[in-house]
This record gives C-alpha cells, sequence and structure tokens, in this order.
C-alpha cells in the first residue's frame, strides 16, 4: 500500500463518484470532485449537541473478482497482514477485512455460506443446511439447500416446523395430505414455491424434465430445525414391532418382510411420470385456496428504478401463514434502499451477484456483510439495513420473513412524510434536499445522482 494514501475525504468522493469494483485499492487517485454539499459549514443548527458525522464516503474497497491483494488498511487505518492469510476468503469479505469506519460495536455474524455447512451425501443426492448451531443471531428460521438426481426421493416425511421452499433449478413432484385426508400432488419449476405447514406429511421427487434433477432451497420457521431430526417413514417403521405392523395394516407379518431397517432420507428410483395425479381420495383433493404449492415463477416482477421485486406472502398464496417472501433483483450500481421490518426476522438467500449490507442494531453498533452467490443473510427485526449491488451483473436474492404478510418502511418514506422542520431539526439538510426526499416507497433505488 503506498505510504501517500489521499486523505479520507478525498478517498470517500472518489469513491462516491466513479465506483469501486474495478478498483485496486493502490489505484486510488486525486478526489475528482468534492463530496455531496451539505450543511457541515453552512448551518449551525442550535440544537446541535454533537460533531457531525465524518465526510468519509466507506464504499466498499474490493471485490472477490477484484486484482488485488486484500489488506486490512482505509484511509489512514490499519495496516497490512504480516503472518499468514487466507487470500480468497479476504477477498470475498471486504468489509470484514477492512470496515467502514461507520461500523461500531459488536454485532452478531449474519452471515453463512452453504459452503461452510457440512454436507450430507447420499445416493441420489445430498442436504447442507444452516441453522443456530452455526449462526446463532438466526433463531426464527433456518434453511436447507438440497439435490436429487432425476427421479431421486426425498422420502416421506414430517417434522415440527412449517417447511418452505423455493426451487432453484429443475422441477420436482411433491404429494402431500392434509389432516382431512385430502390429497395434493403438483409439478412444479425453478422459482416456484411450496408450503407445508408443522406436521403434514409430504414427499419431493425430482422430476427428468431437467436430466440432470433438481436443486431447491427449503425454509423453516424455526432457527434450530434440524434436517436430521425429522420424522422418517422408513426410520419409524423399522422401529415398530412386526407384529404390530401387521395388526395395523391388517395383513400377514412376512408382508413386512423386506421393509429397510433404518431410514432412506434421500434415495434413487425411477422418475414420477409426467401425468401423474394425485391418489383418489374419498375426501376429495384439497381445494385450491388450501394449495400447497404456488406458481411463483409466473408472477410478473414489478419493475423499479433500480430493479424489481416480486412479492408472496398469504394474500396471495393463503396456506403460507407463517413465511412471506420478495425476490429482490438489484442492477449494478443500484441499492435495496434503507429500511427495516418492524416485527419479523429476515432470512435471505443470494442467488446471483455480489452484494452489501450493513445490519444497524442500536445503541451505537453496526457491521458491514459482503455476501455473494449460495450465502444466507439474517437481519434481525426492527434492525435497519440495506443491500448494494456491488458487483457488475445483477443481484438476485429472496427476502425470507417468519409472517404471513411482507412488511417493511423505508427510511426515505419516512422523512418525506415527517414534517421538513423536524427532519431539518435532525440532520441539518437543506431544504432543497428534504424537499427531494420520495413520498413513494421505492423498495430498490437506481445509482447514486453524484
Ligand atoms: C440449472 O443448472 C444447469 C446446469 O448447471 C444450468 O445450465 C441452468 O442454467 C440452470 N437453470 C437455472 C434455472 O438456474
Ligand atoms: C418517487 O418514486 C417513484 C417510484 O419509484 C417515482 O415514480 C417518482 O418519480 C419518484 N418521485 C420523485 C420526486 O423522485
Amino acid at each position: 500500500m503506498p505510504s501517500s494514501r489521499p486523505s479520507l475525504a478525498s478517498l470517500a468522493s472518489f469513491l462516491a463518484v466513479i465506483g469501486f469494483a474495478c478498483l485496486a485499492p493502490a489505484a486510488f487517485a486525486a478526489p475528482l470532485s468534492s463530496p455531496t454539499p451539505n450543511s457541515i459549514l453552512s448551518v449551525v443548527p442550535a440544537s446541535a449537541t454533537v460533531a457531525p458525522a465524518p465526510e468519509d464516503a466507506n464504499g466498499i474497497l474490493w471485490t472477490e473478482t477484484s486484482d488485488v491483494m486484500p489488506e486490512p488498511q482505509r484511509g489512514s487505518l490499519g495496516t497490512n497482514i504480516l503472518g499468514p492469510q487466507n487470500v480468497p476468503l479476504d477477498l470475498q469479505n471486504a468489509d470484514l477485512l477492512a470496515p467502514p469506519s461507520t461500523d461500531a460495536g459488536t454485532v452478531g455474524n449474519v452471515k453463512w455460506p452453504f459452503s461452510l455447512s457440512p454436507n450430507r451425501l447420499q445416493t441420489g443426492g445430498w442436504a447442507r443446511q444452516q441453522n443456530v448451531n452455526v449462526m446463532p443471531i438466526a433463531t426464527e428460521m433456518a434453511g436447507v439447500d438440497m439435490r436429487l438426481e432425476a427421479g431421486a426421493i426425498r422420502e416421506l416425511h414430517w417434522h415440527k416446523t412449517a417447511e418452505w421452499a423455493f426451487i432453484l433449478n429443475g422441477s420436482v413432484q411433491i404429494t402431500v395430505i392434509n389432516p382431512n385426508g385430502q390429497n395434493y400432488l403438483a409439478t412444479l419449476n425453478p422459482s416456484d414455491i411450496w408450503y407445508f405447514p408443522a406436521g403434514v406429511p409430504h414427499s419431493i421427487q425430482a422430476t427428468a424434465d431437467n436430466p440432470a434433477g433438481s436443486e431447491f432451497l427449503l425454509v423453516f420457521d424455526s432457527g434450530d430445525f434440524s434436517e436430521d431430526s425429522t420424522f422418517l417413514l422408513t426410520d419409524w417403521l423399522a422401529h415398530v414391532p412386526k407384529e404390530v405392523l401387521a395388526k395395523n395394516f391388517q395383513t400377514d407379518i412376512s408382508a413386512f418382510d423386506e421393509i429397510p431397517g433404518k431410514e432412506l432420507y434421500i434415495f434413487p428410483s425411477d422418475p414420477p411420470a409426467d401425468d401423474a395425479v394425485a391418489v383418489p381420495s374419498p375426501q376429495g383433493t384439497v381445494p385450491a385456496s388450501e394449495a400447497f404449492s404456488f406458481e411463483f415463477s409466473k408472477v410478473p416482477r414489478t419493475p423499479l428504478a433500480g430493479g424489481s421485486v416480486r412479492i408472496v406472502d398469504s394474500t396471495t398464496f393463503p396456506i403460507s401463514t407463517t413465511i412471506a417472501a420478495a425476490e429482490v433483483i438489484v442492477d449494478p450500481g443500484a441499492m435495496r434502499e434503507l429500511h427495516w421490518h418492524p416485527s419479523q426476522d429476515e432470512w435471505s438467500y443470494y442467488i446471483e451477484g455480489a452484494g452489501r449490507m450493513t445490519v444497524f442494531a442500536s445503541s451505537g453498533q453496526a457491521r458491514t456483510f459482503n455476501y455473494g452467490a449460495g450465502d444466507v443473510g439474517y437481519v434481525p427485526a426492527s434492525f435497519g439495513h440495506y443491500i448494494e449491488n456491488t458487483g457488475t451483473t445483477p443481484l438476485r436474492f429472496l427476502e425470507i420473513f417468519k409472517s404471513d404478510r411482507f412488511q417493511d418502511i423505508s427510511l426515505q418514506q419516512w422523512l418525506a412524510l415527517t414534517p421538513p422542520a423536524l427532519v431539518k431539526a435532525h440532520l441539518n439538510l437543506d431544504d432543497e434536499t428534504i424537499a427531494h426526499f420520495n413520498k413513494t416507497k421505492n423498495t430498490v433505488i437506481g445509482p447514486s445522482k453524484a
């Protein structure tokens, strides 16, 4: 790193103007413009009791694809590493190694790459999970990334928590019955979702539509869910006296000679028929208003200034009473705006692109994390946050809530709908800046106009 580094302020304005993704820290040059004009010198409000916040822009210093040696150094702070260094991890986590100077205090870890989860390999597929054991702050939801080869089956089972799922690749057939004995079978495609209430028995089987099979994301409405403690058909029957099985099913005991001696969990099989339908039930099929799946892939994305969003919650998918979700796309240079969710924790999953999130935990505490494809994020209820696209391609992620409704509060909309004099008294902004605040929630905002 050069010893003649520019001042924080010039670094700030430089980053604000030309971005960062392609920059080596050593490439910082003279400022191209002054920082956004504000009132630090021109307005000294009578109410001022604290010094202004520093002018540092605190942009990200590098990304995973930058051609730099990542160092724990930002402006005049920090210095290089002399000991061993895990360079690939440091390239992925610029804001942990060289945090913005706005970060402070202790905030629990809110990043978990599925790459760090031990995987459970089975014949026909695999499953890896994130729960409170690996990310203790994530108490309300847990996630599983599951892969099935074409025809492979995640065996008939149930569990104590509800399960919401999003198909990442390929297609699957699901089967479910509800407590009334009504039957349900559906074939689902990428970006479609399902929801199984707690305790409702189901199966998942990859179809042959994609010769490679399918991969999907499962989200559970409890942080201590474990994929290793589900109630499996084979596990149960292997632990019931055969005399009882014969009595229960009114058969000869020899009918059960070949049942598996222990659980199957995931196992290979022939793919289901294209025209498979639910076994006719005397109780009928599940009514449409209680359907266990939803063609989220067919919901149009709402275009936004810097990307798009589509939302699914119990207003459109009524059975999904404990999980609501949004699929957000943020264009390069754009940002999921500063906001928070009033009463529900957020579990997020990054599908593609590169992003940066700072969580504000109150009491002067904030911490910034970097995310990429396959990473899980978490934001406790009410924690303020934003998600900036720090890459050169669209950033696509899911925001998932343990709730029957998607809800958020936009910082900008709140301030735009607050008496301007009140806002001015807090922030020392000029009238023109305040008048410019948008009264309409934007969700994703376009690149900076600086
Ligand atoms: C599914 O995976 C295949 C093989 O990696 C890939 O070519 C395809 O684009 C993926 N489809 C989706 C919807 O991501
Ligand atoms: C406020 O945001 C809405 C929604 O993106 C947009 O249509 C409108 O032009 C914006 N208004 C102003 C004054 O920027």
